[in-house]
């Protein structure tokens, strides 16, 4: 999928790009390495601060990059600051990254059973999973984790968690929540996931609001571009899929260029198994409205 958003986003002869979630830079340096166009702007936003500091230390090194710590939603206050008007494409590939993966201390792999039950992009605002989880109600657990997560457990989960916050204590470690998981989800038949997997996803989407992201920037990123331009989104979640394919249909500011999402190759699949579930959309924005 790559390839395609690469050649999508640069055939308009773009003079400046997004990429709304930088992570480790792949589709920058990808855009990057296809033009030499030295004129080209690229503008890369990520919300979490970690990112910054790692492309501090591994600078992608060209000039036409500048990068911001912040969500796309935030893409007007960095074209504010960088005296631009306009853009001409923009990628967002939503989600969690390898490296976020990786990280030991931000809880988002279940697998790093002593770190906090943190699950936030940006350490630096909001709150915790465990946190959310100590002062929510069951209800609002069990419909979060069911909504957001598609786990049919939800409720027995729910009732677990505030079932321990009354007899012991409140759950604070990804140990603790995975234990809550395993107790509560019966293995899948062929243990090819793991019982906390969608419970964690769907504290992840909580935490960071990341449907209220996306929604935003769909209702807004219109606004932001020049007649011509490209959006390309890669989901992982149907809620996210269904909110990109109805506003790229519906908004007469849009014109869808997939009808069907693209989705990974079979290779792609096999080298990244993470990529599983990504749908690839894209949209132009038409030339009135
Ligand atoms: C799947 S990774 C992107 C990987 C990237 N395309 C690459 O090639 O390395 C998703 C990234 O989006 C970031 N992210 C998630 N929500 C965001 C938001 N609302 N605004 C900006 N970045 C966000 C995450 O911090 C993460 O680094």
């Amino acid at each position: 999928m790559p390839d395609e958003i690469v050649s999508t986003l640069i055939e308009v002869n773009p003079r400046v790009l997004v990429d709304g979630t930088f992570g480790a830079g792949g589709h920058s340096r990808r855009l990057l390495a296809a033009t030499a166009d030295e004129a080209i702007v690229l503008i890369g936003l990520d919300r979490d601060p970690e990112v910054s500091k790692h492309h501090e230390q591994n600078p992608l090194d060209d000039s036409r990059l500048t990068l911001f710590v912040g969500s796309y939603e935030k893409t007007p206050k960095a074209m504010k600051a960088m005296e631009i008007d306009a853009i001409d494409g923009m990628v967002l590939d939503l989600g969690l990254s390898s490296d976020q993966l990786a990280d030991r201390q931000r809880g988002f792999s279940f697998t790093h059973e002593d770190a906090p039950l943190d699950l936030r992009f940006d350490q630096e605002t909001g709150h915790t999973a465990a946190d959310w989880l100590a002062w929510s109600n069951e209800k609002e657990i069990a419909d979060a984790i069911y909504r957001f997560g598609e786990e049919r457990c939800s409720r027995r989960i729910a009732r677990e968690v505030v079932a321990r916050r009354r007899r012991e204590a409140p759950v604070k470690t990804v140990g603790q929540m995975a234990d809550v998981c395993r107790q509560c989800v019966p293995r899948s038949r062929n243990h090819d996931i793991h019982p906390a997997t969608r419970t964690f996803q769907a504290l992840r989407i909580v935490v960071n609001d990341e449907l209220g992201a996306l929604e935003r920037t769909l209702q807004s990123a219109a606004n932001w571009f020049r007649p011509g331009g490209r959006l390309a989104i890669i989901s992982f979640h149907s809620l996210e899929d269904r909110m990109v394919k109805q506003v790229f249909r519906d908004d007469d500011r849009w014109t869808p260029l997939t009808k069907k999402p693209l989705r990974p190759t079979d290779e792609e699949v096999r080298n990244n198994p993470r990529s599983r579930s990504a749908k690839l959309r894209i949209a132009e924005r038409n030339e009135m409205n």
